[in-house]
């Protein structure tokens, strides 16, 4: 049988349709724990989490982005925001992407809207009254899930390379 772990590593997608049901204060505690759990090099630990409940607020920050007006719909929208430090981009993607296996895991859809390259980060960083200095890693709206989409991945064999490419 497979592991647990696995399974959900094997079965996240990106969703995008969200039932209206809220997730709970607690449910979102437990996934921004996972969050602050991920590696960071020398321990930086540079992220900070804003979790958007209000609607008037996501409706703000969907209209901002590019590709990410679904966030609107979403019960929960989280902010991931690093200090601008050596390694951000890479503390704030493993901290990203510990969010999205944490929801999955306690059965929440959720997908990574960028992030670091937009011309918009600034734009949400100040709607969201946060310091200057910290950058804008990831948008990741949280929900239950109104769709099952399937992957579409390339393949193992595609990817491993033993040895040599
Ligand atoms: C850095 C990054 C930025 C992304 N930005 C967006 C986005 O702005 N809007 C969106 O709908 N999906 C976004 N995605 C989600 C990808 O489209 C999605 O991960 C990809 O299609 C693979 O699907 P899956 O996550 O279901 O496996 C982003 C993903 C990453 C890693």
């Amino acid at each position: 049988m497979e592991n647990d772990v696995l399974k959900v590593f094997r079965t996240r997608r990106c969703i995008r349709k969200f039932k209206k049901d809220p997730v709970s204060k607690e449910t979102i505690e437990k996934i921004i724990d996972c969050a602050r759990l991920a590696p960071t090099a020398v321990n930086v630990q540079p992220w900070e989490f804003v979790a958007i409940t209000s609607p008037e607020k996501r409706k703000e920050v969907a209209d901002i982005t590019q590709h990410g007006k679904f966030i609107a719909d979403a019960p929960c929208c989280i902010a991931v925001f690093c200090k601008d430090t050596k390694y951000y981009l890479e503390d704030g993607s493993a901290a990203t992407e510990n969010i999205l296996l944490a929801a999955k895991a306690l059965g929440v859809g959720s997908c990574w809207v960028a992030g670091d390259k937009k011309e918009y980060t600034e734009s949400i960083r100040k709607l969201l009254n946060v310091p200057e200095g910290y950058k804008l890693i990831s948008l990741i709206p949280l929900g239950y899930t109104e769709e099952t989409p399937s992957p579409k991945k390339r393949s193992l064999s595609e990817v491993l390379h033993w040895e040599n490419w």
